[in-house]
């Protein structure tokens, strides 16, 4: 099956946001998630500013919650990066007797309370059209994962974009580009997976150099193939690279996109004479693995052994074999020792 739930809208927010609320869309009062005080003018619009920390927390989502529950709002509108994104899908659907934990795992949330927007201020994680929402508990980063999470709106708009740092605009276009590539690579994709995905790579070949420089084209760009990618592990689950960086980014300080980019080469060379993989190159018009390698050599910055020594090699690799549920959908069949090369090239 291949489905997009989340009606996908172009255009400069402010306008979109209020055509929305013209249209009756959206209507009442609206809770404003964001990361900084809003400087947003939304004509016609009564909403209550909540301010989301980095990185939240279970316990700061009933810290929002209390603030928010005698509110009485109608629809969420989140305008931030992955996590802001993340939190206003939970709040979205709390009431006052769900526990947040409670909502952590698969299909765990039992309904929608709220219409939901999402507005990225990042081009990665692709969350404005994910079914999930990644959250601290116990120390971990932990998911909830629901098709009631899913954004009901998700507004493009390439001016909230730009100006990104050059390595986070980096480090979240590697991670939306590895969630097209894992999904085509992937034992249960299908002909329209496909299609979303290899668009979803060639957009970020076209336009990761104009990024990285910073020009409007490039970011717009790099949100195409960040929704797609979001479209596409929607659908179908990632694989070997997302198993590789949840291991390394449970037990090391690091960032999403940058645990992801750490490992993409060694599974492009991996998938090196895959016929699917090979197929994917002549589509692209393009040598994946040596166009990578140019790409890494002029933007990347970092290497595995930069957070691991040598010898968390192989309990990298042992506790990423592990996790079935994402290697077993791997279109090649993978072993620990395999796992353990491409850990070991990532150093
Ligand atoms: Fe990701």
């Amino acid at each position: 099956m291949f489905s997009v739930k989340t009606k996908i809208i172009f255009g400069r927010a402010e306008e979109e946001i209020s055509d929305l609320n013209l249209n009756l869309k959206i209507k009442g009062n609206g809770l404003l998630c964001t990361r900084r005080s809003a400087n947003f003018k939304f004509n016609g619009l009564n909403l209550y500013h909540l301010k989301i920390s980095p990185e939240p927390c279970v316990d700061d989502i009933y810290k929002y919650f209390d603030k928010i529950r005698d509110l009485n709002f109608d629809y969420v509108l989140a305008i931030g990066g992955g996590s802001v994104l993340d939190a206003a899908k939970i709040l979205s659907v709390m009431d006052k007797d769900r526990k947040v934990e409670g909502l952590i795992g698969m299909d765990k949330v039992k309904g929608r309370i709220k219409t939901l927007i999402a507005i990225p201020t990042t081009h990665g994680s692709g969350s404005e059209v994910t079914k999930y929402a990644v959250l601290k508990f116990q120390g971990l980063k932990q998911t909830v994962v629901s098709d009631f999470i899913v954004p009901d709106y998700a507004l493009i708009d390439e001016n909230l974009v730009m100006n990104q740092p050059a390595e986070l605009t980096f480090y979240t276009s590697i991670d939306a580009f590895c969630h097209n590539i894992e999904a085509y690579l992937s034992k249960v994709s299908h002909p329209l997976t496909d299609l979303n995905c290899v668009n979803g790579m060639k957009f970020f070949f076209d336009g990761i150099d104009a990024a990285m420089e910073n020009k409007i084209s490039g970011r717009k760009k790099m949100l195409v193939c960040s929704v797609l990618g979001g479209i596409a592990i929607t659908n179908i689950r990632t694989n070997l690279i997302h198993a590789l960086s949840h291991v390394v980014g449970a037990e090391k300080e690091i960032s999403h996109g940058l645990a992801n980019a750490l490992f993409l080469r060694g599974y492009l060379k991996f998938y090196k004479g895959d016929e699917k993989f090979k197929k994917l190159g002549k589509i692209l018009n393009i040598d994946i693995i040596k166009r990578t390698d140019e790409i890494y050599e002029k933007y990347n910055t970092k290497q595995l052994c930069d957070f691991a020594a040598q010898s968390e090699i192989r309990h990298i690799a042992e506790l990423t074999y592990e996790n079935k549920r994402l290697l077993s959908i791997m279109k090649k069949e993978i072993s620990k020792e395999e796992i353990e090369r491409i850990v070991a090239e990532a150093m």
